[in-house]
Formats: C-alpha cells, structure tokens, sequence
C-alpha cells in the first residue's frame, strides 16, 4: 500500500494510542511487524505553542519508521503549522484525528466533532495537504451517532482534500469503545472512495484481521488494544493475511521476557518511573496466565525496574514448577478496554 513515497510492506498496522504508543512500545510493535506505527495524537495548539509536553510525545527512532505523527485541532492555519512542524521533525506521514471522543477535545470543534462540519472538515485537511510535502492521512469514526453515520460523505469530503489513505475506526463518537464495531460501515466507506482504507476497530486475532478484510474489502487493518501485551499479533495477522500459518501464540517465557525487554527500553528514558509505566504493560502480558492477580499486586508496589525485573523472573520460575496448567487464556482475543486506559480521559 502507497501513501505518497511511503511503502508498506505490509498490512496490519498500529494504532495511536494516547497513553500506550510510546516509542518503546512502537519498537516492541515494529520488530514484531507492524507495517506502520503512530505517535498518539498530539494537539495542534500545543505543538505551535512550542510546548516541551507535546514534543515529547513526538520524540521516535529511526528504526520506527515509517511513522506517522497525528494531529489534532481544527483551526486550518494552527493545523498546517503544527504540520510544518512535523515535517521538521522528519516524520514520513502526518495523520488527521477525526474520531477523538473526549470531551475537552470535542469542546474545541476538534476530533470527532469535525465529522458534523464538513466544510470545516474540508477546510482544515485542505490547509494541511498544501502546507506540506508529505502524505497526508486521516483516521475517522463512522459519526456522531448511530443515527447521523455519514463515514461515505466524510471519505469523499477527504478524498477531494487531498488525503492518501483513511482509517476508518467503526464506531460512533457516542459510542466511544464499547459494543461491537460496525465493520459493514469499513465496507461502504471502501465503496465511496478510490482511496486505500484501514479497517479499524475489534482486531484482536490473527482470524479477525482476515475477517475483516474479507468482510469489509478494506487494504489494510489497523490494531489498537488488540496489541496491548501482544505485539506478536502484527507478524502472526500478516502470516495469516499472506495466505501462511500464523504460527504459534507466545510462550509464557517469551510473555515474560518481552516485558523484560520493554521495561528495560523504557527505563533507559524514564528511570525509576519506568517501574510505574510498566504496570499496565505487565497487566496485559501476563492476562490469562495462571495467577496472575498476584504478580500484579506485587509489582504494583515496586518502585523501580530492578524490583519489577525481578517480580517478574520469580513469576516466571513460579509457573515453570507450577503443576497447574499455566496457561488459563491467551495472549490475544482479549476482552475489551475497561482496563486499557480508557478512563484515562486520554482517547480517541
Ligand atoms: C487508550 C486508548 C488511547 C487511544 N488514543 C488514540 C489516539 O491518540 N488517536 C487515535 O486516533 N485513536 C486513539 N484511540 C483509538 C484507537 O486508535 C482505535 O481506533 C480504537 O481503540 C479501536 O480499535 P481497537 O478495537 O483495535 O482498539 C485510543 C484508544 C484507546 C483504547
């Protein structure tokens, strides 16, 4: 799939996610096999205001690329210079937030809220694509609500503007991240445009993402909580897509050692607050394992890396002696978000 002269070799790739896609988690999801990786949404107003916070959120690796930066706003001018910026930081794509539910977001006509204003919609994307010299994308809701779904008009509106692709997250704002996704919408969305689509929303296994192109049609799918503790969903979905095995889900061992791995890469930036970062992250990669409630507990209490590291190894060498099976789920096919930081206030 082309967005410009980005190529991508692939067909799954990651979401942003505010709180979640930072850059020790794009690499984790890279070296696993996302064709792509987003910086979580960062506001407009924020990086033209030259606010550390929002640069911070903008700091990658090379070895991350292709990465898109997503913006967030809808004043046309504040937008195409917080885009420049973004070409400044050497970005490959720059994506446009159209789905953000959150209230204070949706306060400031940005978001989701675009979706009830197509002509500003159409304003504010036109004044990015002739601001800068790379592709731009955008990802979307399918509405406002269930009974306003206009994702067709809103993928024209875009096409005319300019974007390359669109990722189509298949739910209404007032649904924010519960029930079911209305892939059939990913469907008319595809009909509507000439435009590569993204399939987006409820990927959570490797026979998902092909349900889902088969369904809906769409070029590629885009994973969100589907990845949380489980990058191997990205190799394991592509495996599938190109038609071969998707290979065996992760190992406990290899659960544990990638979160090693993660806590050692995020503490190189963070230090001793790494071992609070990481709670979420060990929460998700060991769902499922045979007590994991009381790992959990543990390292909820740990105060740097060395005493999450060490929690960690001792669980593992717990549930290698174990009689029990150890295994009381899987890594992926997980449930939905409560736990995922959606209360965080924070998504989109
Ligand atoms: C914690 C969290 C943070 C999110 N942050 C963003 C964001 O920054 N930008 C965005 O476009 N979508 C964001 N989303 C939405 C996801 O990218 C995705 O569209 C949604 O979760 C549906 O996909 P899924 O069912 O695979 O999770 C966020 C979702 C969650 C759960």
């Amino acid at each position: 799939m082309l967005a410009g002269d980005v190529r991508l070799t692939g067909r799954v790739l990651l979401s942003p996610l505010c709180g979640v896609t930072d850059s020790p988690f794009r690499m984790l999801a890279k070296s696993h096999g996302a064709a792509m990786v987003f910086c979580e949404m960062t506001s407009s107003d924020g990086l033209v205001r030259k606010n550390p916070r929002t640069f911070e959120l903008l700091e990658y690796r090379p070895e991350e690329r292709p990465i898109g930066a997503q913006l967030c706003g809808s004043d046309p001018a504040v937008m195409a210079d917080a885009a420049r910026l973004c070409v400044d930081l050497g970005f490959d794509t720059i994506d446009l937030n159209y789905g953000c539910p959150v209230r204070k977001v949706i306060a400031r006509e940005a978001g989701a809220a675009m979706l009830t204003d197509l002509e500003r919609l159409e304003r504010v994307t036109s004044a990015v694509v002739s601001a800068v010299p790379l592709p731009v994308t955008a990802k979307i809701r399918i509405g406002w609500d269930q009974s306003s779904t206009n994702a067709p008009d809103v993928a024209q509106v875009l096409e005319r503007a300019g974007v390359r692709w669109i990722a189509v997250h298949a739910r209404a704002r007032s649904e924010k991240f519960t029930g079911r996704a209305h892939w059939e919408v990913i469907g008319q969305v595809k009909q509507a445009t000439s435009l590569p689509v993204i399939g987006n929303g409820d990927v959570k296994t490797p026979e998902d993402a092909l349900r889902m192109v088969t369904e809906t049609g769409c070029d590629a799918v885009m994973v969100g909580r589907g990845s949380f503790g489980n990058p191997w969903l990205f190799g394991r979905a592509q495996r599938l897509l190109d038609g071969l095995d998707p290979g065996p889900e992760p190992t406990p061992r290899e659960r544990i050692a990638t979160a090693i791995a993660h806590l050692h890469d995020l503490a190189r930036k963070k230090g001793d607050y790494a071992a609070v970062l990481m709670r979420k992250h060990v929460a998700w990669y060991v769902r499922g394992l045979y007590d994991n409630s009381t790992l959990c507990r543990k390292i909820n209490h740990a105060q740097n890396p060395a005493e999450t590291e060490a929690l960690l190894l001792e669980y593992l060498d717990m549930l290698e002696r174990a009689p029990e099976p150890v295994l009381a789920g899987t890594a992926n096919g997980h449930e939905g978000a409560e736990a995922d930081g959606h209360g965080s206030g924070e998504s989109s």
